[in-house]
């Protein structure tokens, strides 16, 4: 097992490897898991998603990093189920947006989305010292909108018409968490 950063009741989180890049590559690329994703509109390769990885687990010099990866996998399993990120660090606002893949559509719905809202949460709020932590969705991605609120996300508005997929306008929820009101 390689080097684990934290984990959560049934999950491990770490750094994204170098192995993890084929996984990630077709992950990203399935039409299941894209159609919810900024990434994926274009088709990418093994040599630039292991590129973006070493972009992404450089060890910060100081206190500033604007984006922060994990891979994450089932506890007993080596390889990721997906992965998360806090993006758009802001140092002044102390606020960050958040994301996330599981890159196995067959272990979507067993609870592990929400799994990682709450680890991520409790990374972005007691590691990271962040104030607030907000995300967008697709109004049509209900299993992602009830998992994000039962880690503590609440809806703060819509955005109409904000994303184009597969051959249609969809409106863009935005959901947030603050600090004061979060609940380990
Ligand atoms: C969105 C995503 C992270 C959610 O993770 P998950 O592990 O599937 O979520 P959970 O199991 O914690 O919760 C799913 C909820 O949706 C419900 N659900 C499951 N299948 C559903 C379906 N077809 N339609 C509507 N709701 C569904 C579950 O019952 C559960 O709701 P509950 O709290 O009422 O029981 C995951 O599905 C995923 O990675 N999808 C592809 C990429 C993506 O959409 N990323 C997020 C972009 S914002």
């Amino acid at each position: 097992m390689t080097v684990v950063y934290m984990e959560s009741e049934r999950l491990w989180f770490r750094a994204p490897e170098q192995s993890d890049a084929a996984f990630f590559t077709q992950a990203l690329q399935d039409p299941r898991v894209r159609r919810n994703l900024l990434v994926g509109r274009y088709p990418f390769n093994v040599a630039s998603e292991e590129a973006w990885m070493a972009r992404h687990s450089e060890p910060p010099a100081m206190d500033n990093q604007t984006d922060v990866v994990m891979a994450f996998g089932i506890k007993g399993e080596d390889r990721a189920l997906g992965a998360s990120g806090l993006h758009r660090i802001s140092a002044i606002h102390r606020n960050a947006e958040w994301g996330i893949t599981i890159g196995r559509p067959e272990e979507w719905g067993k609870g592990y989305g929400r799994e990682v809202a709450r680890a991520m949460l409790k990374y972005a709020f007691e590691t990271l010292n962040l104030h607030r932590v907000y995300l967008r969705v697709n109004a049509d991605n209900m299993r992602g909108i009830k998992a994000y609120k039962a880690a503590g996300f609440v809806e703060e508005g819509i955005s109409r018409q904000h994303m184009f997929v597969e051959g249609e306008y969809l409106d863009m929820v935005q959901m947030g968490v603050l600090r004061p009101e979060w609940r380990d």
